[in-house]
This record gives C-alpha cells, structure tokens and sequence, in this order.
C-alpha cells in the first residue's frame, strides 16, 4: 500500500504531461471503423499474371530451411502467388531501430507478407525486429489458433482454440520510467480505439471460422479502469453482432480451466489485451505440442503478417533437421487471409495426411526426416 501511494502520484503528474503518448502511438492511426465494415480486409489484387504479390521475408537460423519447403510445396500445389524476397537486417536512424524502406515499400505495395523467425541480438543498441515490424505496420491483432494435430500425442487430443491478443498497447506499450531510484513505473495504455478495433476483429474473425461465442479475458475485478474499458468495450461491441454469443471470463479462470479441459474452448473465441495474449498463447501452444507446431496471423488496418510462433532455432540452423509445419500452417492462415480458400484446404489436407501417418516426420516430433524430405511428402501427399 505504501508503495501504492509512493509511486501513484509521480504516475498522475506523468499521465498529465502532454508528452505522455510516445511516438509511435502518435503515429498510428486508429481511423473510425464504420460498423459494418469488415475489419483488416486484404486489399491486393492479382498482377496482370494472375498471380498476387507476396513478400516473403525468410527470416534468421532455420528461417531459409522453413521458408523453401513453403515455396517448393506452393510451387506444387499452383497457389497463384509469386514472392517478393526482401531483407530486414535492421538500421539504426537517428538512435532508433528501423526497417530498411525498401522492405517497408514491399510490405506496403503487397499488403501481406510471410515471416520467417527474426533472431533478437542480445545487448545490442536495437529493440526486437518483431516489435518493430508490429509497430511499423501497426499489427494490432495477432491471431493464434491451436489444433491438435492426429498422430503427434499430447495430453489432449481434441484442442482447438482460437485466441486474438491486442498486439499494440496494453502493458507493452513500452511506457516505463524511473520515478527515483529503486522505484520504475511501468504504464499499462488501454484505449477504446484500439480495443473496438480488435474485439470487431474478433466478433468478424468468429463469423467467418464459424466459432458460435466470442469471450473475452480479463482482470477487470484488479485492474477495474484499463481492464474496465477493454471489457465495457467488448460488450458494446457484442451487441452488433447478435448472431455471436458474448461473454468474459476472468484469466486465472481462463488458465486453470483451459489445462484442466481445453474441449470447451473449441467452440469459441478467445480475445484480450496484450500481456495476457502473450502467455495464454503459449499455454495453447503447449496443448498441442509446442510452439513447433503453431501459426499465428498479425492482422494489421492494411497489412498483415503471418509468421510461425517459434524462434530462428539456432542449435539446428543449416543442418535440414527443422520442422516447417509452423510456417507452413502460417502461410496458410495467410492464404485464407487473402481467400484462396481452397488452395489452403488443400495443403492443409495433405500436412495433416503427413503427420498423422508419422512416417515421415522431423525430429522434434520424433521422426528422422530432414526438411526437405518433409516437404517432399506434402507434395506428394496434395493430390
Ligand atoms: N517470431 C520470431 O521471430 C521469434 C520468436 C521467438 C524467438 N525469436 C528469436 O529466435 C532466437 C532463438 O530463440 P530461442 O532459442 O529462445 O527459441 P527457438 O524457438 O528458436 O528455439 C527453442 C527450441 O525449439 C527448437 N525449435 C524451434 N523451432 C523449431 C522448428 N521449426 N523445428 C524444430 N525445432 C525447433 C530449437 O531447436 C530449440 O531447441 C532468439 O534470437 C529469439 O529472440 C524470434
């Protein structure tokens, strides 16, 4: 309680200062969203080809490896896509991490991008690539669906949940400061623009997966302003979407029951601010196997960005022994993204066939096939 009182009033004459929003947050733009609109449409067309303009960024460590067995299995199955290759190696401008522009223009032009894992150098004078990337092209959703993959055993072999995480504010707003020393404050930004944004996502994205319930994650009982608002927004937003049932639960509730019985979860989805987005995430992960296996989508006002959940896996880069089932499950959120449905069907089929028959899998999952001889089993597994 002290410590409450010794650091809520520096807190109130900080939030007071005019300077308060950081940059980036200036620089966003939460532009109205006219209720019926669908939130994060993907605006690319076809070129003049037929095909559609990715921009593949192939990323650190295994991130080449896991990025070919992609292109060689889109190559045969014909999804009509050609990649646009670039390179994020960041750059320091004026003391602050930026992406070179001309994967920026990449970005931008295409409206999507696939990632591969970005690896974060420890100590060095730049904030994390993904953090940048998110920011850049305000990502303000990430979208991370589990599903027990046949064959692979886990404790539970019926997990499918869907979780949507506010990816821009909340306690990773990166407002932190030093009221004196010994004493840091770390602020918590919730603002109804950005949680009517993500929880209309939310409502759309269970329209169009066919999940019947939207539920939102909260503590709300501790945090009753920030957490407040997220979840007063959340019933407001509810109400447009009839058709959907809504309700909240709080998050030690939500963790305890989740690995307790993940079936009830399978018929909903699961939206809230970002610090807890983070670590529930994982904890789905960890129902279906680890973050080797989980896709994610970050949904953006323009652009979005699918990238596998795991890191660039340094202890095994070069060496043809990473599983590219993440990216690959990624890259095919990202082609339902764009609505190429049934392309996506299509390899998803023939990598869930390749799993549950097991013979040909990596070794993280217990099998003793090299990358590309993985992917060679997808191919010949699309018809
Ligand atoms: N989204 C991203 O780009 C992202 C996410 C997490 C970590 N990272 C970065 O990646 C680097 C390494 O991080 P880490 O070692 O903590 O986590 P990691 O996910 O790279 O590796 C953890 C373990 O899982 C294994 N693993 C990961 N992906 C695999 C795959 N596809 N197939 C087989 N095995 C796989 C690795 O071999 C390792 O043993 C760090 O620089 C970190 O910052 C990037």
């Amino acid at each position: 309680m002290v410590a409450t009182r010794l650091i809520a009033r520096p807190a109130c004459r900080y939030l007071a200062r005019a300077s308060f929003t950081p940059s980036w947050t200036q620089a966003r733009s939460y532009a109205a969203i006219a209720k019926n609109d669908r939130v994060a449409k993907f605006l690319g067309t076809k070129g003049n080809d037929g095909k559609y303009t990715v921009t593949l960024i192939e990323g650190d460590g295994i991130g080449p490896e896991i990025a070919q067995s992609v292109k060689d299995i889109f190559t045969a199955a014909k999804v009509p896509i050609k990649w646009e290759s670039v390179d994020v190696t960041p750059q320091l401008k004026d003391g602050r991490t930026v992406i070179p522009q001309e994967a920026i223009d990449s970005v931008t032009r295409n409206y999507v991008a696939l990632k591969g894992p970005l690896a974060t150098p420890i100590g060095k004078g730049h904030v994390s690539l993904n953090l940048t990337l998110r920011r850049t092209f305000n990502l303000f959703a990430n979208v991370r669906p589990c599903k027990s993959i046949a064959g692979y055993q886990t404790p539970y072999d019926n997990v499918d949940t869907v979780l949507i995480r506010e990816n821009t504010e909340g306690e990773y707003s990166g407002i932190e400061h030093i009221v004196v020393d010994g004493v840091v404050q770390s602020i918590k930004l919730i603002t109804r623009a950005a949680s009517e944004r993500v929880l209309r996502f939310a409502f759309q994205y269970a329209l169009e997966v066919g999940k019947p319930k939207v539920r939102v994650v909260h503590k709300a009982t501790i945090m009753k302003m920030s957490d407040g608002l997220f979840l007063r927004t959340a019933r407001d937003v509810a109400k447009e979407f009839p058709q959907i049932e809504f309700d909240a639960e709080l998050l030690d509730n939500t963790c305890l029951k989740m690995v307790t019985d993940p079936a009830p979860y399978a018929d909903l989805v699961l939206v809230m601010p970002n610090l807890y987005g983070d670590i529930l995430s994982d904890l789905c992960a960890g129902l279906i196997g680890g973050l080797g296996l989980t896709p994610s989508g970050n949904i953006g006002d323009e652009c979005s960005i699918f990238e596998a959940v795991h890191g660039s896996a340094p202890d095994i880069a070069g060496k043809g022994l990473a599983n590219p089932t993440a990216l690959l499950l990624s890259s095919i959120m990202m082609l339902q993204h764009m609505g190429l449905h049934q392309h996506a069907e299509q390899i998803q089929t023939a990598i869930f066939k390749v799993l549950a028959e097991g013979k040909t899998i990596t070794g993280d999952l217990g099998g003793k096939a090299k990358t590309h001889e993985y992917a060679g089993a997808v191919i010949k597994a699309l018809n």
